[in-house]
């Protein structure tokens, strides 16, 4: 060969190698099968510088080192790219495969709602479906509403009947509710006769608390107001919520007692669902459960509120929701509606 075609060739060679390190260092890996499409044409059995190796023979003997080297480090550029993205896809494929999807999926576990409100909600709920609706109010409540209005008279003893919590608030007293009728005298300032409502919330009261008594509590109370309101409807409306909350085989019996706010005033005792009235040690072997006060609204509260006991009549009725609960669900113990233990809680994850 000439030397002037051999000095052609060699000149040729360095753009070549130029190119190709060029095309090593821009080749992109996007997909999987890029990886072998590199190494067909950079490290094959027939790859582009394996080709401008063989000419290696044509280069004249003063060039053949350096374009031997040229060489040399192309082809070594050329499988330190294509070992550092096999590893890097290899270590893709481990991190993909790390996931099993036929493996069932990880246990989302349920959340429970609070005895106290599936119960509370049900009595709520017995009491929608014959017209009563709900009123809420303040648990931090003036004297007025939660007794002087209930015909609890000034420094009467029947005060200290709910074991009051007092606070001051400014320099008035204030208590923390006792019960929640105070959200009945609301409901008769602010609305006018026919009145049908249900108030449910947590009420207070200054007891040691034991196995049987807290010092706060959660009641249902109900009101009913209008023209010619009998005794005879209060006892059929709560017949009605304890064959509804107990089952239709439950009969209920009132005896004589006092509230304030009420004349007549009952307690209320349904037939033991334990035991079917056999005797237990929950009804004390009488065969009865007392589950709640009533009675008809004493005139002087209708007076108080605002509403002419002349024309209209009312009932009204309360039970401690932490009792229904407890006949409900067999909890003996009232301290666990509030320890929030989730092993106690858990168990009313069916919600009914
Ligand atoms: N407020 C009474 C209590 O807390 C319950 C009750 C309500 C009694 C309505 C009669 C009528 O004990």
């Amino acid at each position: 060969m000439l030397r002037t075609k051999k000095l052609q060739l060699v000149s040729t060679i360095y753009r070549n190698i130029e190119r190709i390190k060029k095309e090593i260092q821009n080749f992109n890996f996007e997909q999987s099968a890029d990886l072998e499409v590199f190494r067909i044409k950079f490290l094959g059995s027939k790859n582009c510088i394996k080709e401008l190796f063989m000419e290696l023979k044509n280069v004249p003997n003063d060039e053949k080192k350096n374009v031997g080297l040229l060489l040399n480090s192309l082809k070594f550029l050329a499988e330190e790219k294509y070992n550092l993205n096999k590893l890097q896809s290899s270590e893709h494929e481990k991190n993909d495969s790390q996931f099993d999807l036929s493996l069932p999926s990880q246990k989302i576990s349920l959340g429970a709602h609070h005895p106290l409100s599936i119960t509370s909600n049900k009595i709520i709920s017995i009491f929608n479906k014959i017209g009563f609706d709900t009123s809420e109010g303040p648990e931090i409540e003036d004297d007025w509403h939660n007794f002087t209005a209930l015909n609890f008279p000034l420094n009467h003893p029947a005060r200290d009947m709910q074991d009051t919590f007092f606070i001051q608030k400014g320099d008035k007293e204030h208590v923390l509710r006792t019960h929640t009728s105070s959200v009945q005298v609301r409901v008769m300032e602010t609305s006018k006769p026919p009145i049908r409502t249900i108030s449910a919330g947590r009420v207070y009261r200054n007891e040691a608390i034991s196995a049987r008594a807290h010092c706060f509590f959660h009641q249902i109370e109900g009101l009913y107001i209008d023209k010619n309101v009998s005794f005879a409807d209060l006892k059929q409306t709560l017949l009605f919520f304890v064959k509804e909350m107990f089952g239709t085989d439950t009969k209920i019996r009132m005896r004589p007692s006092y509230f304030p706010f009420t004349e007549p005033s009952a307690e209320v005792d349904m037939s033991c669902t334990l035991c079917n009235q056999k005797g237990c040690n929950v009804c004390k072997h009488t065969g009865w459960l007392e589950i709640m006060g009533c009675g008809m609204v004493d005139p002087n509260v209708l007076e108080a509120c605002g509403i002419d006991p002349k024309i209209y009549s009312g009932f009204a009725f309360g039970m401690g929701v932490e009792r229904i609960a407890q006949l409900k669900y067999r909890v003996g113990d009232l301290r666990l509606y509030s320890e929030n233990d989730v092993r106690f809680l858990n168990q009313f994850q069916s919600g009914r």
